[in-house]
């Protein structure tokens, strides 16, 4: 039986399940971190992570008979893949079954941000509608919609978008020839002409800061942001300028620089709706994935190729 290396928690049911297949052990639960990877490092042949936790060059040095690596979620930022590439390591990971509650947050910011549900909850708890009416807010439907990132996720954001009667435009690095939908050659466009920005590119260095102050500014003071992609492709100190000068309208957030931490200063502003990094936070979405990181382990170790590789390309 091969042994298995965790590396942070999973959910779970998948903790159970990777239990029953394999020796597994837990690396965050390891009193002396260190001292159990020169002790044991050698004997583990396989590595179970998550998007959010991934393995740098230093875990990966600590582990030379690696061969496989399964990791629960579609970003793969926090993943060395330079490393992986230079020792032939094969990666799974779960896109696709995520699309739909990923997609369906992104629209839930947008309806959110814009019409003031979150801040219109704590007007009733507070007691202010007894005081009081909630201020009018910004329609939806109808409205322009751009995508910084139509890929498999940003693809489902548009068709959420088209119940919306919403014109869709995008901005990849490259211009796609099977959608319906308008080209933007820069960030900066998409931004000047969207009523709604929604950013779900890849991570990682190649798109750090991609939304900095000047697309914020081209998205202007009745424009919203919306990210459910990483904190790192959004100037967070810019970003948190924007909103408390009202530079931009508002923005719903699901993803930060340095999670779990919030910048305080968004905690009091009203024109910000912020969450827990919860896009894909559903019971049926989380099992599928979990489901996916168990086969990517299970058939690699029967057939040496994982199902569903991260592209070699990437
Ligand atoms: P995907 O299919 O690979 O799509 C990524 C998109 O980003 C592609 O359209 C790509 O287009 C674009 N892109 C990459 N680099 C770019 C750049 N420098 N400038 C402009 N566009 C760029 O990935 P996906 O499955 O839709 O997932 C997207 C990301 O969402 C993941 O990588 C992950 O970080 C995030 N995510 C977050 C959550 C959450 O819980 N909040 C959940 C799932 C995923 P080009 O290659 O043509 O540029
Ligand atoms: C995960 C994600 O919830 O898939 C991704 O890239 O960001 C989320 O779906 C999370 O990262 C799990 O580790």
């Amino acid at each position: 039986m091969p042994r298995i290396l965790q590396n942070g928690p999973l959910a779970p049911w998948l903790e159970t399940a990777l239990a029953r297949d394999h020796e597994v052990v837990a690396l965050h639960k390891q009193p002396d971190r260190e001292a159990f990877l020169a002790a044991e490092g050698a004997s583990f042949e396989g590595l179970a992570t998550s998007a959010r936790v991934g393995a740098d060059r230093a875990l990966l040095q600590a582990l030379p008979k690696l061969r496989v690596i399964s990791s629960f979620g579609v970003g793969y930022d926090a993943l060395d893949l330079a490393c992986v590439r230079e020792r032939g390591i094969a990666v799974g990971y779960t896109p696709d079954v995520l699309n739909d509650c990923v997609a369906d947050t992104a629209f839930g910011l947008v309806m959110d941000v814009a019409r003031g549900f979150s801040a219109a909850d704590r007007f009733v708890r507070r007691g202010d509608w007894l005081r009081g009416q909630f201020p009018l807010t910004t329609k939806v439907s109808g409205k322009r919609l751009g995508i910084l990132g139509l890929g498999r996720i940003g693809r489902v954001v548009a068709k959420r978008a088209g119940g919306f009667d919403m014109e869709v435009r995008y901005h990849n690095r490259r211009a796609l020839a099977d959608v319906p939908y308008g080209y933007e050659p820069t960030p900066q466009s998409l931004a000047r002409w969207a009523d709604f920005l929604v950013v779900i590119s890849a991570g990682g260095a190649g798109t750090r800061h991609l939304v900095d102050a000047a697309v914020l500014d081209a998205l202007g003071p009745q424009g919203f942001l919306v990210n459910v992609s990483r904190g790192t492709v959004i100037d967070q100190d810019a970003l948190v300028e924007a909103l408390r000068t009202r530079a931009i309208a508002g923005a719903g957030l699901d993803v930060y620089e340095d999670e779990p931490k919030v910048p305080p200063a968004l905690y009091d502003l009203d024109n910000v709706v912020l969450l827990p990094h919860v896009a894909s936070a559903t019971n049926e979405t989380r099992r599928a994935m979990a489901e996916l990181v168990l086969r990517n382990l299970n058939t690699f170790f029967a057939t040496g190729t994982v199902p569903v590789a991260v592209p070699t390309n990437a």
